[in-house]
């Protein structure tokens, strides 16, 4: 966990409000100090006695309580990160003009942290011009502007509009904490396709052969990358995680199913990455009906290899298109994981390959990894233990600086 920090949390006056009573408590569960800063509309949804106790501190939505400590100045001076959500339409115009006729507006304009904005509005709301030149303006001044997720809105309609879900709020608010320039707006325009999650192999209707990957790496490289303002295709393998906002999302099991998705969406992108774990074999026979075992003695299950499509996008790829593998070794008998990590490297012929230990804990099922980033040109950028999210600015970083050069 990284060190506890002042977090400034905004709440505007949308319906969305009560899902930041989660939000609020994953900020301060992972051990940071969150300041709640109501607008007087986002009270009508939650009360003020909801933020205090959650929060621990009392709360006020204007410049006229507490007047000798000049609330707004103290909050902004010395808040780590500020996040606003549910960010309305009203609170992105007033912060794109910088208004200042409240507490939490006033505290926008004197804070010179990372703002992270979490929108929540009806469909039309958010693709109105009005709307759109606010958030395209706060982006060019810095503030990471979250997409919102679509889906089901306040009555009936569903569209885009829709707050993202609270804990990939918490997992970006965690990520500028931990790294405050994480999110820069560097990957406008560029179309990614990731591969996220475990395949899982039907043996019968209710038995597959399958893995410990629950998608985590994968759908943080897709938030991190949607944040930093590239176009993001995922295509998951059996993750029981929410989408991320902003990103388009096809859900496939088994590694066919994969290999024909990555191989169609891969020409039309600039960066391919495999963070997927691929089954290398299947059962050569899928049974219709459940196996019963009826007193017999089990019969083998013979296997056959599915293809290893990392080697056929690079085979396949584009000029300029770069494509990054993952490998999670242990080390064995005939290399440590860096020489395994080398070797896979020069034997898939990718550009990339993000190289983590894996067992004991390690990687799977938890929010933290720790890797090196092997280029094909040699250079090493060690990732220390952290967040999966750092590891994927880390990735995007190396990324970004390849797409920056010229013409390869
Ligand atoms: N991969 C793939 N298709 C496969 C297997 C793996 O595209 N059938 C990709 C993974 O998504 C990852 C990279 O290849 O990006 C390395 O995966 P890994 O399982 O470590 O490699 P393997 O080739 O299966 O090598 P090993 O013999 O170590 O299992």
């Amino acid at each position: 966990m990284t060190e506890p920090r002042r977090v400034v949390l905004g709440v505007g006056g949308g319906i969305a409000a009560y899902k930041v009573c989660e939000l609020l408590r994953l900020l301060t569960e992972s051990g940071h100090d969150v300041q709640p800063v109501p607008t007087s509309s986002a009270l009508h949804f939650v009360g003020t006695a909801t933020w205090e106790a959650l929060s621990g501190h009392s709360v006020a939505t204007d410049v006229w309580t507490d007047v000798p400590d000049v609330p707004h100045v103290a909050l902004g001076r010395t808040a780590d990160l500020i996040a606003v959500a549910p960010a309305t339409a009203d609170l992105l115009a007033k912060a794109a003009q910088g208004r200042a006729d409240d507490l939490l507006t006033a505290t926008l304009l004197t804070a010179r942290c990372p703002v992270l904005y979490a929108p929540a509005m009806h469909t039309e709301m958010w693709e109105h011009p009005a709307t759109r030149d606010n958030v395209g303006t706060l982006r060019r001044r810095g503030g990471i502007v979250m997409d919102p997720a679509v889906g089901r809105l306040t009555g009936t309609d569903s569209g885009p509009g829709r707050m993202p879900d609270p804990s990939q709020i918490a997992d970006l608010a965690l990520l500028l904490l931990a790294r405050p320039d994480a999110l820069p707006r560097d990957m406008s325009g560029v179309r990614v396709l990731i591969s996220a999650g475990g395949t899982r192999e039907p043996l019968d209707p209710v038995r597959f052969l399958g893995n410990r990957s629950s998608g985590r790496q994968g759908w943080a490289l897709a938030q991190v990358a949607a944040a930093r303002g590239a176009t993001v295709a995922v295509v998951a393998a059996s993750v029981e995680l929410p989408d991320p906002s902003g990103v388009q999302v096809t859900r496939v099991g088994t590694a066919a199913q994969l290999h024909e998705a990555m191989l169609a969406a891969a020409s039309d992108a600039d960066v391919v990455v495999m963070a997927a774990a691929v089954a290398d074999f299947r059962p050569r026979d899928t049974q219709q009906h459940k196996i019963k075992k009826d007193g017999r003695e089990p019969n083998p299950v013979v296997l056959v290899r599915n293809p290893d499509i990392l080697t056929e996008l690079v085979r396949d790829r584009r000029t300029g298109q770069v494509i990054v593998g993952f490998a999670a070794e242990t080390g064995d008998a005939d290399g440590d994981v860096m020489t395994h990590g080398r070797d896979k490297l020069a034997r898939k012929g990718a550009d990339l390959l993000v190289v983590n230990a894996v067992g004991a804990g390690k990687a799977f099922e938890v929010g933290t990894n720790e890797a090196v980033i092997l280029s094909a040109d040699g250079t090493e950028v060690d990732v220390a233990h952290g967040l999966k999210t750092q590891l994927a600015a880390a990735v995007w970083d190396v990324v970004s600086a390849r797409l920056a050069q010229p013409a390869r």
